[in-house]
């Protein structure tokens, strides 16, 4: 085993040892200190786009400001999250964050659950000293799941970078200098006509109200919705999600980072193909066909009947003309199941699944 060396500093007069090669933002928060971030999203490489995770190191009379999220902790360093020069500086950047910004939280869509907005909130930013010209507004394309407001675009690249560095498919990049700076595609062509694969990513990173989900848009608060922890169904990966469901209508799928196997990324299947759901054409009864034609049943009705077949066939020919498929599809328990099922209760070992090749 590699032993990494570990180094010894002080945060906020709280005396730590870490491994080497831990940023100074990953030394906080590893000793319970919380230091405010935009930019940041634990997935992604640092970037140091937004400032506000700005900390004071203490060298004698020269203590500098740094952003403690690209910044490695070395031995002996002496750290202040909170002193009194951190906390101006921080407003100061939320204020020029906040001069490109329009104040309409009210009725924006992440309200409740914008970082920037609780930042404001924590810092008392009401309003900018500086030159203010926010611009842009909700992009009227066809692109069905993805709502984008130019306006309230931070420019923390973290959707630029979460679709190059994990989807790596580079559909969008910063564009234009100075107030006209913005994300988005080439020669502002709807995702639809570019290298997107819809996968939502950037809408998940989105610390903002810039990137949301469209079919959740007038649906509810982030408060409002019961989160249901569930495991996506459409392949064998099974990553973790969230319904977000509101008056028993899923209305988004969301995941979150640090949840295995997937670390909060979703695919465009997991992430927006849920409407099936909802599908007037979906099957809620079993169908048990009756004189040549399908007809609904009840569950014990059509489990009793499958069971009698069962046992027709097993005392006719044998279990082991009996076999089980299951599916990649299902999770681990229901395979599980599939397979107690068909040793111990069918008793055959005929039982097999797609994955296993
Ligand atoms: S993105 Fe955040 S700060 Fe901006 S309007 Fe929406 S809730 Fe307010
Ligand atoms: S939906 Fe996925 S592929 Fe498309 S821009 Fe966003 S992260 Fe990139
Ligand atoms: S759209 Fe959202 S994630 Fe992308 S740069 Fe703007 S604020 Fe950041
Ligand atoms: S979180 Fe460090 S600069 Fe944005």
């Amino acid at each position: 085993m590699v032993m990494v060396p570990k180094i010894k500093l002080t945060i906020d007069g709280k005396a730590t040892e870490i491994a080497k090669g831990k940023t100074i933002l990953q030394a906080a928060n590893s000793i319970g200190i919380n230091i405010p971030t935009l930019c940041h999203d634990p997935r992604l490489e640092p970037f140091a786009g937004c400032r506000v995770c700005m900390v004071e190191i203490e060298r004698g009379n020269t203590n500098a400001l740094i952003t403690s999220c690209n910044t490695e902790a070395t031995d002996g360093m002496t750290i202040r999250t909170n002193s009194e020069k951190v906390l101006k500086t921080r407003k100061m950047v939320l204020e020029l964050i906040l001069s490109d910004h329009p104040k309409d939280c009210m009725t924006c869509e992440k309200c409740g659950s914008c970082k920037l907005q609780d930042l404001a909130y924590e810092y008392n930013v009401r309003e900018s000293r500086f030159f203010e010209q926010p611009d842009g507004g909700v992009v009227n394309d066809r692109n069905p799941v993805i709502q984008k407001d130019t306006s309230k675009c931070i420019l923390c690249g973290r959707c630029v970078r979460i679709c190059a560095e994990i989807q790596q498919d580079y559909a969008i990049d910063f564009k234009n200098r100075g107030f006209d700076t913005e994300t988005g595609t080439p020669f502002g062509k709807s995702l639809l006509d570019t290298t997107c694969v819809l996968c939502g990513q950037c809408v998940s990173t989105c610390p903002v109200g810039s990137l949301v989900e469209k079919q959740a848009v007038g649906k509810g608060r982030e408060w409002e919705f019961k989160q249901v922890k569930t495991t996506c169904a459409y392949c064998g990966v099974g990553c973790t999600m969230y319904l977000n469901v509101t008056g028993n209508q899923v209305v988004k799928v969301t995941s979150k980072v640090g949840t295995i196997p997937n670390d909060g990324n979703l695919c465009i299947k997991g992430r927006f193909g849920y409407d099936f759901i909802h599908h007037p054409d979906r099957l809620k009864q079993p169908l048990v066909k009756k004189n040549g034609k399908f007809e609904e049943a009840t569950w014990d009705e059509a489990l009793n009947l499958i069971a009698t077949k069962f046992r027709e066939i097993k005392a006719k020919h044998g279990p082991e003309h009996i076999g089980v498929f299951s599916s990649s599809r299902c999770t681990n328990e229901e395979n599980y199941l599939a397979m107690k099922f068909t040793r111990a209760v069918i008793g055959t070992n005929n039982v097999d699944q797609c994955a296993r090749t």
